[in-house]
């Protein structure tokens, strides 16, 4: 991307896609540095997919039942992606694994937000795993996408303290919050050439 140029921002997601709005309404104020270019969704009635038509933005539905591996769903992705000269991608409630070509293809270019603060509770249902494991602060995490489940080296990260009447809903909705803010600042602060990623340290520039 040459400087002053508007980042090129794809949204993979696969449901509510509450952090896909945060973005795209964060994307539209003035010098936010990117706009929203594709939204990506492996689910037909994804709420998100369905907000983005509304919105007029391009968007995609991959059907994971037309591709049998991975493999072939990645390079379709990576299709997609190229096709619209897209410099950054961001996961946001994406419920699918991507494949090594994809994650080659756009290694350092692709940022997932994850509801725990990484590495505690990776994986599905995170708030739920704090709230059993008994810890007094959870948040949320964005970090960069390498080929593990929530393993790539940490851009930003919120805490939200948990409160002894927490259920599962009221945690997450207070991390939810923290999402919406913290996704727009990491997606600006990658725009602006902000994360130097030094192995797993990603330093702030
Ligand atoms: C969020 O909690 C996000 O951290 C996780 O999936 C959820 C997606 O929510 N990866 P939404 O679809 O953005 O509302």
């Amino acid at each position: 991307m040459q400087r002053n140029e508007t980042g090129r921002t794809a949204i993979l997601l696969s449901g509510r896609g509450s952090n896909f709005e945060a973005l795209y309404r964060d994307s539209l104020q003035p010098h936010s540095g990117y706009r929203i270019v594709l939204v990506v969704s492996d689910n037909a009635d994804a709420l998100g997919l369905r907000r983005a038509r509304e919105y007029g933005l391009e968007n995609v539905f991959l059907d994971p039942e037309l591709y049998s591996d991975r493999g072939s769903f990645s390079r379709r992705l990576v299709r997609e992606l190229d096709s619209r000269k897209v410099d950054l991608v961001c996961l946001a409630g994406f419920m699918r694994i991507l494949g090594r070509r994809m994650v080659e293809a756009y290694a350092g270019r692709i940022l997932n937000i994850h509801p725990s603060l990484l590495p505690a509770f990776p994986g599905l249902d995170a708030q739920r795993q704090a709230l059993d494991y008994g810890v007094k602060y959870s948040g949320c995490t964005v970090h960069f996408v390498d080929r593990g489940m929530d393993t790539g080296p940490i851009a930003l990260q919120q805490c939200v303290e948990v409160r002894d009447d927490d259920s599962e809903e009221s945690l997450s909705r207070r991390i939810l919050e923290q999402e919406h803010r913290l996704f727009p600042q990491a997606v600006r602060l990658y725009f602006a050439g902000a994360f130097a990623v030094e192995g797993r340290r990603v330093r702030k520039r």
